[in-house]
């Protein structure tokens, strides 16, 4: 009884009594007003209705919110302390601190002031909150908004998965994942307030397995069979001479009996390997689970110790890499472009000029921008005069589509540059399936991984000028 007496006079009542004032006021109305919405929103996440995956709303719910409500913590205080010196100074400390009462006016006048500004601040921190959440939620924020995912951003925009949020693939529907991806996009909120980010940023293998993600879409036992792959390409002569080579992929799957055939059907769900850098472009073991349980164990010649490191199972990932941002070369880029028209290959060596133009070293895509155009103007200018003259819109529009490409790939600011995010689907720009498919990685018996063309493709046709083939097919060439 005595201890309660005493805290009521000792603690309870001066505090009230000092901390009648506007500061303390103001700060025990943000205080609560940020309690009340982290609370609100924790409800709202606990009951599964208008969570949000996203990884960077930490910032607002780990950061900014409690940083509000520790600051009305501080601003109550500071406003007590005022106070007391103020009232010490002009000697206007009572002898005794009045009674904590409803009935003392001035008491209830400092209650509706409280009441007054913890609404008007539960309104306002309520509001920037959702609506930081609302931005935060969209692409534009993950992508566009935030510089430095430019280069994912741009290359997204264009793919099949232009209409999958960042998040279908970045993060797991997992509790676990959900709160390492808070955590993670905090940090990388602050590394980007502080500039202190990779440049350029890597998937560093923290993408989620297919199996938590991909599969929630496509389905792993879809049969596809074969597929053609029709690609064009352009020569450095005069007149670009165009050619074409047509490939029967053998994609396969898993058909109507449940036989896995092609190249979907040979990794589903067997093959583990272990990689020995972070993009996962050295891959010196690979192990294939045979029928009858055992496993046979594939190593890279030459290589003399054991291998160490975490041992994963193959999926969609380790061959669609690339799914959402794929960035070519500039042999493909400008080949496609080509294909479609512009450049026009009327344009005397204009794939020749074109490619170097855009492997060329520029410190930023407006210079490259400048650069590319003034130097094919120059070009046709002062060697090809009377094309120039008859053909400058064409000269124009080639400029417009190789600095359209140029800024889909390159981006000097994030130092990403041609080849910096390999694609492994092929083995011609990239190692790709050739990390493991090189004829070098051999098991105990002496069997390799094969490198059989045929096993992968059939080479239809390749890079012939006006094939029949495609005329058969009824293709514009
Ligand atoms: C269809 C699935 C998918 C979607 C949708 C997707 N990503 Fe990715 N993303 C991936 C995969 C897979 C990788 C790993 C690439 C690798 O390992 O080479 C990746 C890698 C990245 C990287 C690491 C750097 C790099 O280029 O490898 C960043 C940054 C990134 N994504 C940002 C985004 C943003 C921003 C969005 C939304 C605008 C987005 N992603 C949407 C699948 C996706
Ligand atoms: C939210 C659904 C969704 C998710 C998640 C998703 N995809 Fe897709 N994906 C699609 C749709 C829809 C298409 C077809 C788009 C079209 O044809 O225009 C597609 C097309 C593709 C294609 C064929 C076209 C191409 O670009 O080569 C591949 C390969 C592919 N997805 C791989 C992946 C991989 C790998 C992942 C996981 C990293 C993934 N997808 C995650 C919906 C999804
Ligand atoms: C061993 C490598 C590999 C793995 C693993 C793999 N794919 Fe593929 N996939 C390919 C290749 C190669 C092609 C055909 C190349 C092309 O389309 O240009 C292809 C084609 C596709 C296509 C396009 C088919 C079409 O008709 O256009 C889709 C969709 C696809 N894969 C989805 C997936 C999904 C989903 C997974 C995981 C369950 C997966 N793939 C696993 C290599 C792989
Ligand atoms: C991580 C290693 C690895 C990668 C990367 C890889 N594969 Fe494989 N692949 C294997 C292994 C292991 C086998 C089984 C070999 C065996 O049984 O002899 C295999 C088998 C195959 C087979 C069946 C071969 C046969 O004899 O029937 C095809 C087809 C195939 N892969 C295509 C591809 C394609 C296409 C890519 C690239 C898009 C690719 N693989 C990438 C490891 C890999
Ligand atoms: C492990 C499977 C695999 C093996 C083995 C393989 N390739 Fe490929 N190859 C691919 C894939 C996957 C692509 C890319 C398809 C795409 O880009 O859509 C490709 C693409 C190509 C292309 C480009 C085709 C085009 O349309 O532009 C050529 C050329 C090629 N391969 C030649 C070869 C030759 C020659 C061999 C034998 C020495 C070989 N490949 C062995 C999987 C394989």
């Amino acid at each position: 009884m005595q201890v309660r007496d005493s805290f009521r006079e000792e603690w309870i009542r001066p505090i009230f009594f000092y901390g009648n004032n506007w500061l303390s006021l103001l700060g025990g109305a943000t205080t609560t007003a940020s309690a009340m919405v982290l609370l609100g929103f924790w409800v709202v996440g606990f009951f599964g209705r208008g969570a949000s995956k996203n990884p960077y709303l930490g910032i607002i719910f780990d950061l900014i919110l409690p940083g509000i409500f520790v600051v009305g913590l501080l601003l109550v205080l500071v406003g007590i302390l005022l106070r007391r010196s103020y009232l010490d100074a002009t000697n206007q400390v009572p002898s005794f601190f009045p009674e904590v009462s409803l009935k003392d006016p001035m008491f209830r006048h400092a209650l509706d002031i409280a009441v007054v500004a913890t609404f008007i601040n539960f309104i306002i921190v309520g509001t920037a909150a959702y609506r930081g959440i609302a931005y935060m939620d969209t692409v534009s924020f993950c992508g566009a908004s935030c510089h430095v995912m430019a280069p994912e951003h741009v290359a997204y925009r264009v793919s099949s998965h232009s209409n999958v949020a960042c998040t279908d693939c970045h993060v797991a529907p997992t509790a676990a994942a959900y709160v390492h991806a808070k955590v993670d996009g905090t940090v990388q909120l602050l590394m980007v307030v502080a500039q202190n980010y990779p440049r350029p940023i890597m998937a560093d293998n923290k993408i989620p397995a297919a199996s938590t993600t991909c599969v929630h879409c496509h389905s792993p036992g879809r049969f596809f069979g074969d597929k053609i792959v029709i690609t064009n390409g352009y020569a450095d002569d005069k007149s670009n001479t165009k050619t074409s080579s047509v490939t029967l992929m053998h994609v396969g799957g898993r058909d109507s009996f449940a036989h896995l055939s092609g190249i979907h059907g040979a990794h589903m769900g067997k093959i583990e390997y272990i990689a020995v850098d972070t993009t996962d472009q050295t891959i010196p073991w690979v192990g294939k689970a045979n029928e009858d349980g055992s496993v046979t164990e594939f190593v890279a010649s030459g290589t003399t110790s054991i291998v160490m490191g975490e041992k994963r199972l193959m999926d969609c990932i380790d061959c669609h890499n690339r799914a959402a941002h794929s960035f070519d070369t500039p042999e493909d880029a400008l080949n496609k472009d080509m294909a479609l028209g512009s450049p026009s290959a009327s344009l005397p060596f204009v794939h020749q000029e074109s490619l170097s133009l855009l492997k060329a070293i520029y410190k930023s895509q407006a210079e490259a921008d400048a650069r590319i155009t003034s130097g094919l103007v120059t070009f046709y200018r002062s060697q090809y005069p009377a094309i120039w003259n008859r053909q400058s819109p064409q000269v124009y529009a080639a400029a417009k589509a190789l600095i359209s490409i140029y800024d889909a790939n390159v981006f000097p600011s994030m130092k990403v540059t041609w080849g910096t995010h390999p694609n492994n689907i092929g083995h011609n720009n990239s190692p790709g399936c050739f990390r493991c498919h090189d004829g070098n990685h051999v098991a105990k018996g002496g069997a390799s991984i094969t490198n059989d063309c045929s096993v992968c493709h059939n080479l239809v046709v390749s890079d012939a000028t006006r094939p029949r083939l495609i005329a058969d097919m009824g293709m514009q060439q």
